[in-house]
Formats: structure tokens, C-alpha cells, sequence
């Protein structure tokens, strides 16, 4: 089968005749192009997330690939990702760092950030709706869908009001690297430099939040404990990024792509303004149909088959959860997007071990957004000759999405 790239732009503007054909015709296909295994099935997918012989730690490649005179230069980031990400570690260090952190996403805290996300949610929404009013375009990425996940997550973390807009910042420069830019040349550079800063900044917030305990995720790490061992400042200065990184922009992108998907489907908006009962499962309709998350990068620690193919050690391997989330084979008609579906599970926040550890809060932010557009927004339309996909590999997320209010 003919490689293709998945950051041409057609594949960017729309990955899934190219998915379903992976699917249909070479389920575990070579791509010389990525240098990588793609699985595309459902079936697969799953079994890659749960399998022992792929490792996650993947940003080791991406450290091999830079030249020699700048590998010194970038190391300091590559060595935090490696040695204190858990998202990038397997067992048993991912699982004690992971236990230790998941004590901050408790149900109890997921529900008390509810109110914080209804209060911003709020104010962003009569923004929204003020705007909508003056009769111009506006671009509901920019209004709406980029600043509340940074309000959600910059008040979990305990990060000061008048430092999100930096914040704000250091997070699209983090996304560069991480979730595969791979069009702008000076992308590890760029976040190498917002990871350093970040560095910088957290350290502040734990010595402050360290003689001031509060109720936010750094104070709860300073206490966090597992197994008699505790994290230290560098492991929580590092998660802190980490969750920056894993929390932001996917939230960011599930808005955008949920309010395209309406926009799309006039008929779904109807359904769900006449039954916002159906908010909850409408939202993991949002996740499987156009996910924030189209690709998870895995690594071969051992050489094992699959379907006849032989994976070799250090062998990287693409689980597309972009095209697992659409195989007929686990849903039915896969291609429409429908809020009143109820399961099958989809693999849009992974499965397994590293499960989306961020999950609850995502999908709380998603329901609350869901619900105040719903009941706040003026009937609208996109203006479809602006849509822009960024040029990321790793995540499905829109550039712009300029909407405008229409007469009922
Ligand atoms: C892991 C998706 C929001 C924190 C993951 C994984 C996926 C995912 C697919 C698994 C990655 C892997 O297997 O390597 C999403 C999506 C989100 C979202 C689609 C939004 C719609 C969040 C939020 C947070 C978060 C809001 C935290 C504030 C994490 C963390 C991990 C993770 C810490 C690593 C878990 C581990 O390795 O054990 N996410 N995520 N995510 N996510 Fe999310």
C-alpha cells in the first residue's frame, strides 16, 4: 500500500478514507515515510496499549535524531521528560509516580473544580455571546476553546490570575515538540525553551505554595505519599509541566472540534438543545468521533509479530486511535456522528496503564462547556472556507474556526 504522510495536507484536513484504508487493507502497515508501524484496528490498538513489548518512553528517538553540537544544549529537557514524565515511563516507576499523582484527580477535587469551570465558563461564554452580537465573525478557538482548559488547568495547578496569559504561552510552545509540529524547524528549540522557563516558574509556585499550603494540585503533591516515598520538588516541578502539556491543548481541541462537528451535523445540535440529558454521552461521541488525540507513539522493547509482521526492537509504532475509534468492526456505522450512541469504549483517552489519567477533569470541562454553549450561544455557522487544522501528527485540532451568529 502506498505510504503516505499524515502531515500532507490532505491528510491533515481529513485523515479517515486514508485510516479506513489501513484498516480494510493493511492493518499492520510499514510507513517508510514516519519510519513506523501504523495499527489501525481497533482490536490492535487496544492490544499495543496493554502489550509488554512496546515501551512508552518514545522521546528518546526524537533526542537521537537532533545533531551533536545541540544534544547538549537540549538535554536538560529530554532528560526531565525521560526520568520524571511518567506518562513516558513503564513499570513499576510509572506506576508509583502515577499513584502518587492520581490522589490530586480524585472524584471529590474533580467536583470541586466544577465550580471554578462554571464560574470561567461563564464569563467566556457572555463574552462569546457579546461578540456574536456585533454581527462579525469571531474565531471561537481564540474567544472560547484555547482560554478555559488553561483557566481550568492554571487553577488547578494554583497558578496565579495574572500569570495565565504567560502561561497560556508556554503551553502552545510545549505542544510544538510533543505533539509532533513536525513542519516547524525550530520546534524542539522552542519548547526546550518554554519547558525551561516552566522549570523556572513551578519551582517558584512549590517554595510558595510550600509555606502556604492551598487548595490546588502542587499542594497536594507536597504532601502526596506512596509506598513511604514522597516526590520531590524537581518530580513535582516536572509533573506540573507534564500535566500542562498532557491537559491543555487536548482540551482546547475537543471543544473546537465538538462545536465543528455541531456546526456539521444541525440535526445532533437539535437533538442535544431539545435533550441536554444527553450531554454526557454526547461528549465521549465527541472523543471517538473527531478525538483530540489521533496518534499514541509507542516503542518496540522487544522484537514480537504481529499478524505475520515482524516488529523489531526500537521500532517505533503509531497506534491510530483516530482510526480505531471509527473501525466497523467495534461500532456501528462509525462515520456519523451520533450523541445518543452509548458505547462501545471508545480508545480517544487511551486504555490501559496510562490511561488518561486527566479523564474526569476533561470530560467535566467538556459536559459544562457543552451545557453553557448550548443554553448561551446564538445560532451560528461556521464560516467553512476558514477552517485550519494545525499541522500537528499527534493531535486532531483546529488552527482557527471563525463562527458567526445567524437569525433563527
Ligand atoms: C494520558 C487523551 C485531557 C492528563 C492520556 C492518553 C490519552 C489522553 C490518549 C494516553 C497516552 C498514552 O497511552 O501514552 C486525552 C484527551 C484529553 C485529555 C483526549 C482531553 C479531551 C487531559 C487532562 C489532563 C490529562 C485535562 C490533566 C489535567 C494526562 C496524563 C496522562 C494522560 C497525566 C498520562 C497517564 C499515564 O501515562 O499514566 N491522555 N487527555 N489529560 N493524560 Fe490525558
Amino acid at each position: 500500500m502506498k505510504d503516505q504522510y499524515l502531515l500532507s495536507p490532505e491528510l491533515i484536513s481529513d485523515p479517515y478514507p486514508y485510516f479506513a484504508q489501513l484498516r480494510s487493507t493493511d492493518p499492520v502497515h510499514w510507513n517508510e515515510r514516519h519510519r513506523a508501524w501504523f495499527l489501525s484496528r481497533y482490536a490492535d490498538v487496544v492490544g499495543a496499549f496493554r502489550s509488554p513489548d512496546l515501551t512508552a518512553d518514545r522521546i528518546k528517538l526524537v533526542y537521537e535524531k537532533q545533531s551533536s553540537s545541540r544534544k547538549e544544549d537540549l538535554k536538560r529537557t529530554f532528560d526531565l521528560i525521560r526520568s520524571k514524565w511518567f506518562g513516558y515511563m513503564d513499570p513499576p516507576e510509572h506506576t508509583r509516580l502515577r499513584k502518587l499523582v492520581q490522589k490530586s484527580f480524585s472524584p471529590e477535587v474533580v467536583r470541586r473544580l466544577e465550580d471554578q469551570v462554571d464560574a470561567a465558563c461563564d464569563g467566556l461564554a457572555d463574552r462569546l455571546h457579546g461578540d456574536l452580537n456585533t454581527g462579525e465573525p469571531i474565531d471561537f478557538m481564540e474567544v472560547f476553546a484555547r482560554p478555559l482548559p488553561a483557566y481550568v488547568i492554571a487553577d488547578m495547578l494554583g497558578v496565579p490570575r495574572e500569570d495565565r496569559e504567560q502561561f497560556e504561552y508556554w503551553s502552545s510552545e510545549l505542544v510544538l515538540m510533543l505533539f509532533g509540529a513536525l513542519g516547524s524547524p525550530d520546534r524542539v528549540e522552542r519548547t526546550h525553551a518554554a519547558m525551561m522557563q516552566l522549570e523556572e516558574y513551578f519551582q517558584g509556585l512549590v517554595r510558595l505554595y510550600e509555606g502556604r499550603p492551598a487548595d490546588n494540585v502542587i499542594s497536594h503533591l507536597l504532601r502526596a505519599e506512596e509506598e513511604g516515598r514522597v516526590l520531590n520538588r524537581d518530580e513535582i516541578t516536572a509533573t506540573c509541566i507534564m500535566l500542562l502539556t498532557a491537559g491543555d491543548h487536548t482540551t482546547a481541541s475537543l471543544l473546537g472540534n465538538t462545536v465543528l462537528a455541531l456546526s456539521n451535523h444541525p440535526d445532533q445540535l437539535d437533538k442535544l438543545r431539545a435533550r441536554p440529558e444527553l450531554v454526557p454521552q454526547a461528549v465521549e461521541e465527541f472523543v471517538r468521533f473527531e478525538g483530540p488525540l489521533k496518534v499514541t507513539v509507542r516503542v518496540a522493547a522487544r522484537e514480537h509479530t504481529l499478524h505475520g509482521r515482524t516488529i523489531r526492537e526500537g521500532d517505533r509504532v503509531y497506534l491510530l486511535q483516530g482510526a480505531a475509534n471509527r473501525d466497523p468492526e467495534q461500532f456501528s456505522d462509525p462515520d456519523k456522528l451520533d450523541v445518543e450512541r452509548q458505547g462501545p469504549t471508545h480508545v480517544g483517552f487511551g486504555h490501559g496503564i496510562h490511561f488518561c489519567l486527566g479523564s474526569a477533569v476533561a470530560r467535566m470541562t467538556a459536559r459544562v462547556a457543552i451545557r453553557a454553549l448550548l443554553t448561551r450561544m446564538p445560532r451560528f455557522e461556521v464560516n467553512a472556507d476558514s477552517v485550519q487544522w494545525e499541522p500537528y501528527m499527534i493531535t486532531r485540532s483546529l488552527q482557527s474556526l471563525q463562527i458567526r451568529a445567524v437569525q433563527p
